[in-house]
Formats: structure tokens, C-alpha cells, sequence
């Protein structure tokens, strides 16, 4: 007997006609984006742009989103003729403020695969093949710092989410530790630099964490600073964790990272290290020891989106021992417990604050393969020696006094005789031209200007075409 059919229910039509239109494969369109890619990645001397004005952007782009569609081609235009050249290019060569990016042709390229197969990289069940990707550039990483095979971590979206999520452990762990000892809690504080980035600031006030904060002589965080910091300190019983920087974003400066791990280590205190922009630096011959101390890390930040040549956005966070991040930020459900299931399972949404994930890391992992770790230590060893190219070039210009040696490609300089507003003014001159874009930056309360060299698409000529603007 075949079932009773309701004919209202049949005959409502409650199936929208055409609801996978936009999920439909348009070649038309993919014609059109492929060939703007393939455009954009051909450019070499990628122009600054930058500068966009408020209200001929707000008349292009009125009224573009509306219940019905566009042709694509309408909406690209847009993009490319308005909206892309008010975007600073942070990948061109002429790109010297902030940190710039630099990612590879290969790296940007799989970044593509990534979106175009909608990688994830959540969990083992879900994802094994991203997982493996990952952690194989992860080692890559944890192995130029010389941390132990058992470590392990996961690609968060920048050193702000990496240091936060590792300075959560960190108080976790301590947490933990003082209630297995029976002692109350407490709110705990973290030793950082004076030259520490902006984000170990906002993670500590996120995590309700104070920060004693050492004095640096010439922006090194150095042992005996860090002791000093502790003996004028009253009472330390609250401390858990130094912060070091390999690489502070403002000069470049590479922190006596053996000394602060010799303290943390005496006295038990979790040692995190921010190599967000400078870690990369590791991969130099010639610079490595300056990193000495960076294997006691119990957790340490590298962004590939910085000096790793890879695409926005990235940052490599890897535990010592990863089992102490999985046991903090894990996230329960029943609905994730099917995740859950193996022990041994290595999800790497278990290791930092996050849950769904884009398989982010796996554009590193494929430039680095195609590419080999060589190319890389050639292209940081380019942004070195460009460095060490313009400081010569600063020292023969007669008004321009270098502030202080660099120690990686980080610039800072004074114009003799400029205020702020002569730097402020110099900036906007050289990105109205399109010379360069540079913002100027303080050293101990004094404005400076500031450049950073780290794409390997930079000429001499281009620094020397800012430098000329100077005298
Ligand atoms: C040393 C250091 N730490 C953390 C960060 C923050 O990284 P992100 O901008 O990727 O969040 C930066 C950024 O420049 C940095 O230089």
C-alpha cells in the first residue's frame, strides 16, 4: 500500500527554484578572476598605492549591494579601478614601514588551493592531510630554534593571537600547578621588556595578568636587567612567565634570550618567545647565535606572514610541550567529541583560541618545500645586506645619524634638525610620489624616522631613492 500523500504539502513549493546559482561553476567568471591573478602576481615593482579618499570611494561604491545581482565584471572594476590602489601594497618593494610582507609566488599560489578547496585544518578526523602539511612546516620551524622533537603547535592568525593564546597557557599551567599544591589563587604577572610588542600588553590585560616590566639600557633586554627588575621588586611570588623578544617590532633588537631563560628557569617561570617578526632572522648563518637560548622556549611565536615570506594571515605558535596547551584550550561538546576520541589525535584547534580553522599554514608548507629552506636563508641573508647597504649609505649622508646598530633589517635614524612634523611631512611627501612608503617612528622619546628592509625585491636603488630625499 503505498503512503498517504497530503496533496498541500506536495503541491507547496517550498524549494527556492534556484538557490545553488551562486554555488554554480561560472567559467566566465573564473576567466575573469584568474586572468586579475595572473596579473597581479606577474607585477615585480608592485606600486605603494595607498591614500584613498573618503568620499569618491563612498559614491563608487553606493548602492553596489542590492537584492539583485551584478556582472562580476562591474564589481571587479570597481575593485581594481577604486578600491585596490587605496590599499598600501605591504608587499611592495618599496613597502618600509610597519613589518612588510613578501610572500612567495608559491606561497600565494597554494594560498589559492586553500581557499579554492575550502581547506580546514581543525582536526585530525576532519583534515589529517592539512594536519600533516602543517605540522611538517611547524618542525621546519621548530627545528631552526632547535626546540625538541616533542614539541609541536599550530598556525593562529597573527603574533597577537599566538602570544595571547600561549600567555593563557601559560597562566593556566601556573594555575594549575599552585592548586595541585594546595595554594590560592592569585592574579599573576609576567616579566616583559620595555620594547615589548603592543599585543604582549593587550593579551596581559585580557588574561587579567599584570606586567613588571624590566628597563632596558639600549632596548636589549639583557640577564642582568631582568635581575635587577626582580631585586626591586618587593615580592616576585606572583610571577609566572618573562616574555623575550627576538626581534622587537620598533629597532629590530634581539633580547639576551639564554639570560632570560637561565631566570625563568630558576625560578620555574614559563619563558615565551616572541619572535613574531624577528624569528625568521634564525635562518641566517650568520645570525644564529644571537638566538642562543630560544631552544628553553616553552612556547615561541614566528609569523610566516612577516620575514617567512608567506601570505596574510599567519603565525606560527609552537609549544615546548603541546599537551599543556591541548589541556587548556580545548574546547568541550558533545557535538565535539567525535574529535576528541583518540588521545593521541593531534587537533590543532585544541592549541590556541580558536575552533574552525583555515588550513592556513599549508601555503608556507608548500613554498617551503618548493622552494627549500636555502632559498630562504638567501632571501633573508638579501634584506641583511640590504640593511647593512643603506647603514652605510646613512653614515656617508651628512645630516642623518644612525640611532643604533641594526641587528636585523630594522632601521632607525634621525634627520638632524627634523620635529615630528618634518617626518610626518616626509612620509606623506614620498607615498604622495609613490617613492616609498615610510612612517617615522620614537626612540626614547625622541621622533625618528624608521625603515624596515625586508623584501628581497628591494634595490639599492630604491633605498637610495628614499635616502635622496633626506639630505
Ligand atoms: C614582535 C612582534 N610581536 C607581535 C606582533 C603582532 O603580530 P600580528 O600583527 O601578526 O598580530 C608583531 C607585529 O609586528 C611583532 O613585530
Amino acid at each position: 500500500m503505498s503512503p498517504e500523500i497530503n496533496p498541500d504539502v506536495v503541491s507547496e513549493p517550498i524549494f527556492p527554484i534556484d538557490a545553488d546559482r551562486m554555488h554554480k561553476f561560472d567559467p566566465a567568471m573564473t576567466e575573469l578572476m584568474t586572468d586579475y591573478v595572473k596579473e597581479r602576481l606577474a607585477m615585480t615593482d608592485t606600486s605603494v598605492d595607498g591614500l584613498g579618499d573618503r568620499q569618491h570611494l563612498e559614491g563608487v561604491m553606493s548602492g553596489l549591494i542590492g537584492d539583485g545581482p551584478r556582472p562580476a565584471k562591474e564589481v571587479l572594476d570597481i575593485y581594481v579601478d577604486h578600491l585596490a590602489e587605496t590599499i598600501l601594497s605591504s608587499d611592495s618593494p618599496r613597502f618600509f614601514a610597519f613589518i612588510p610582507a613578501a610572500p612567495t609566488k608559491a606561497a600565494l599560489l597554494f594560498d589559492m588551493v586553500v581557499s579554492a578547496a575550502s581547506l580546514q585544518g581543525c582536526s585530525w578526523l576532519e583534515a589529517a592531510g592539512a594536519v600533516m602539511a602543517e605540522n611538517q612546516a611547524l618542525r621546519v620551524l621548530a627545528d631552526i630554534a632547535g626546540l625538541p622533537a616533542s614539541a609541536g603547535g599550530v598556525f593562529v592568525s597573527g603574533g597577537s593571537a599566538g602570544n595571547l593564546s600561549a600567555l593563557v597557557v601559560a597562566r593556566d599551567t601556573a594555575r594549575y600547578r599552585r592548586s595541585a599544591a594546595g595554594l590560592p589563587e592569585m592574579r599573576m604577572r609576567v616579566v616583559v621588556s620595555d620594547q615589548a610588542h603592543s599585543s604582549i600588553k593587550n593579551a596581559l590585560n585580557i588574561v587579567s595578568m599584570d606586567a613588571l616590566v624590566v628597563p632596558t639600557l639600549d632596548g636589549r633586554m639583557a640577564e642582568e636587567d631582568i635581575r635587577s627588575a626582580i631585586a626591586k621588586t618587593p615580592e616576585v611570588g606572583d610571577v609566572i612567565a618573562i616574555v623575550a623578544t627576538a626581534g622587537t617590532t620598533n629597532a629590530g633588537i634581539i633580547d639576551d634570550l639564554a639570560g632570560a631563560a637561565k631566570v625563568a628557569q630558576e625560578h620555574g617561570w614559563w619563558f615565551h618567545v616572541d619572535g613574531a617578526y624577528g624569528g625568521a632572522g634564525m635562518l641566517s648563518r650568520n645570525l644564529r647565535h644571537r638566538y642562543d637560548g630560544v631552544e628553553l622556549a616553552d612556547s615561541l611565536v614566528m609569523d610566516p606572514h612577516k620575514w617567512w615570506f608567506a601570505p596574510f594571515d599567519s603565525a606560527a605558535l609552537i609549544y615546548r610541550d603541546p599537551r599543556l596547551a591541548k589541556a587548556v584550550h580545548t574546547q568541550n561538546a558533545s557535538y565535539l567529541d567525535v574529535i576528541h576520541d583518540d588521545a593521541e589525535d593531534f587537533n590543532p584547534s585544541d592549541l590556541a583560541y580558536h575552533l574552525t580553522r583555515r588550513a592556513r599554514g599549508m601555503a608556507l608548507w608548500f613554498s617551503l618545500a618548493v622552494n627549500g629552506i636555502d632559498a630562504y636563508r638567501d632571501a633573508v641573508d638579501y634584506s641583511l645586506a640590504m640593511t647593512k647597504y643603506a647603514v652605510k649609505r646613512i653614515r656617508t649622508l651628512r645630516d642623518l645619524e644612525l640611532i643604533r646598530e641594526p641587528d636585523l633589517s630594522v632601521i632607525l635614524f634621525r634627520r638632524l634638525g627634523w620635529t615630528q612634523a618634518n617626518y610626518e611631512a616626509w612620509g606623506h611627501q614620498l607615498l604622495r610620489d609613490q617613492t616609498a612608503f615610510v612612517t617615522h617612528s620614537a626612540w626614547r622619546g625622541e621622533t625618528v624616522g624608521r625603515l624596515v628592509l625586508l623584501h628581497p625585491g628591494t634595490t639599492t636603488e630604491m633605498v637610495d631613492d628614499v635616502l635622496a630625499t633626506l639630505v
